[in-house]
């Protein structure tokens, strides 16, 4: 099995790195435009197998896609990453051409891969990624929601004093700092929701947090983080090469699910070997869907500046 991922910045490698070491592929193909540089990555990364121990074969490549070929899932990464101060939306007008091209030139390769898509603003290039291609919308994924469920649960791990393993809880919504909607109601530690366990207070200052979880690394680091993001990509991946169906909250096309139409956003889904295999229907409160429905419009929104760049 092969996977690709496109993109070989600090997101990219360290999905390629997660992928690796968890040998999800007999062969990962790391892409990057800039001469050398996926090549560099790549061989790094391989120095690590005889130390970590693991099977799969990194090969980096400049820009050839002819050596992606027949990949069964693709990662999306190109892209500009945040600066601080950014937000994500602002990366819109140069990263939307960016992932457009990436999408066609993998789907040449391999008409049959998954789409994982990473790149900001995210709700939308996936969007982008569903409208251009024409592929099965099972087969088209926004990554954003993971890696916002664990930032979530990483907040609660610190307000409760434990394991951030030991939590459930997601993330729906937008992947922005305003229209992403942590489901605190629906959050539990060992079954316990979390409600009975924390004051209101500290649940809303973990909610806050939550939201704002890229943009205070990105104030932190200077570009936007990776750790957590590769390994969501890689958690993705491996629910979809082992089918192993685990519920995850990604940015998938919605047609009449909770209330929304021609629109990606992120809702749970259960991934497993054919992408995205189904949305699961959490009852919301009144005021839950109205976030909800807000979300929506923000990110419409700026789907909208794609129509206006002619894009889809
Ligand atoms: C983040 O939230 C890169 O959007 C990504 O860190």
């Amino acid at each position: 099995m092969k996977i690709t991922v496109v993109g070989a910045g600090a997101v990219g490698a360290t999905c390629a790195d997660n992928i690796a070491r968890k040998e999800l592929a007999e062969e990962l193909v790391l892409l990057d435009i800039k001469e050398g540089f996926a090549e560099g990555k790549a061989i790094d990364m391989m120095q690590t197998a005889a130390l970590l121990g693991f099977n799969t074969k990194i090969k980096g490549v400049t820009n050839d896609y002819s050596k992606t070929s027949g990949s069964r899932v693709a990662v999306i990464t190109s892209g500009l990453p945040r600066k601080p101060g950014m937000t994500r939306e602002e990366l819109i007008s140069i990263n939307a051409g960016i992932v457009k091209g990436v999408a066609e030139n993998i789907l040449k390769f391999s008409p049959d891969a998954i789409i994982i898509v990473v790149s900001n603003p995210m709700d939308t290039m996936t969007y982008l990624a569903l409208k251009s291609l024409g592929l099965p919308k099972n087969k088209i994924i926004g990554m954003g929601g993971t890696l916002d469920s664990a930032r979530f649960k990483y907040y609660l791990s610190v307000a409760l004093n434990c394991n951030a393993n030991d939590l459930q809880g997601f993330v729906i919504g937008g992947h922005g700092d305003t229209t992403m909607i942590p489901l605190t109601r629906y959050a539990t530690y060992q079954s316990l929701p979390v409600t009975e366990l924390l004051a209101e207070d500290i649940l809303a200052r973990v909610a806050a947090d939550t939201m704002v979880g890229g943009a205070t690394l990105t104030a932190l680091l200077g570009t936007s983080a990776w750790y957590a993001p590769g390994a969501a990509v890689a958690a993705l991946v491996e629910s979809i090469v082992r089918d192993e169906k685990k519920l995850f909250t990604c940015s998938v096309s919605l047609e009449g699910e909770y209330q929304q139409n021609d629109i990606c956003l992120g809702v749970p889904v259960i991934i497993g070997r054919n992408g995205w295999e189904k949305i699961m229907d959490y009852s919301l409160s009144e005021d839950e869907q109205l976030t909800f429905n807000k979300s929506a419009d923000a990110v419409r929104n700026m789907n909208n500046v794609l129509k206006e760049m002619n894009l889809v």
